[in-house]
């Protein structure tokens, strides 16, 4: 595809995600009625570039053509959500889903059920109506919801291991990862012990 066939292509898809971003800043101010409790700690965005959408593609085996990239990619536009407690990934992903006119495309929970490695994220490609002169189109954003331990530990796994060509040491490196993944969710449940979610379970229990 030429540079000027992929920003058209990509456009809606932009447009996409800057509506869920909005809403997403919406439910920031507004999911609890605690100001002090917000469920998000920051929020990141990208499209997925030229060289890219189109590599994967071919690893895809499929022409890297602006049709297929409609047809077999969902993550052109992506979000990253990176909460402070579990229970604010699924009050968010349900307050979203609330939302009746965004449709769910596809949900991945990898917090219930982490990857063998020990990667831990909520998945949900959502889709997004986006209205132009002839009418409304549903386009796809990626959303990855983390907590800030899954963010830490899924960006370190990535700059070190994910990225990694030399197949040296590979093995022993991936162990000792899943290790730390493993003390990241121990270290994780102590500090869930002081949410507010938590905390009002136990009052309530006292009573
Ligand atoms: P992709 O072909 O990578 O899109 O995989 P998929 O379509 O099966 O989707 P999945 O939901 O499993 O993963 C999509 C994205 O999640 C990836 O592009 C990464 O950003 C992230 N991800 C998934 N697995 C890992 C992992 O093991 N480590 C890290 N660091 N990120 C991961
Ligand atoms: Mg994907």
């Amino acid at each position: 595809m030429t540079e000027e066939e992929y920003y058209t292509f990509i456009q809606p898809y932009e447009d996409a995600k800057e509506v869920l971003l909005a809403r997403l800043h919406v439910l920031k101010h507004n999911l609890y009625e605690d100001l002090a409790g917000r469920p998000i700690h920051n929020i990141q965005s990208r499209m997925k570039k030229k060289k890219s959408l189109e590599d994967k593609l071919r690893k895809k085996d499929k022409e890297p053509t602006v049709m297929n990239a409609k047809d077999y990619l969902q993550d052109i536009a992506g979000v990253r959500v990176i909460c402070y407690f579990v229970d604010d990934i699924y009050n968010l992903v349900d307050a979203l889903k609330r939302q009746a006119d965004l449709i769910v495309v596809r949900e991945r929970d990898y917090i219930r059920e982490p990857k063998p490695n020990g990667y831990r994220s909520y998945h949900v490609i959502v889709g997004i109506p986006v209205y132009c002169l002839d009418g409304m189109e549903y386009f796809p954003v990626e959303i990855q919801f983390r907590t800030m331990s899954m963010d830490f530990w899924a960006s370190m796994e990535h700059r070190i291991l994910y990225k990694k060509s030399a197949r040296i040491g590979r093995d022993r490196l991936a162990a000792e990862l899943k290790q730390y993944a493993d003390m990241l969710v121990e270290i994780e449940s102590r500090f869930e012990l002081h949410s507010e979610g938590k905390q009002r379970q136990e009052q309530q229990k006292a009573i």
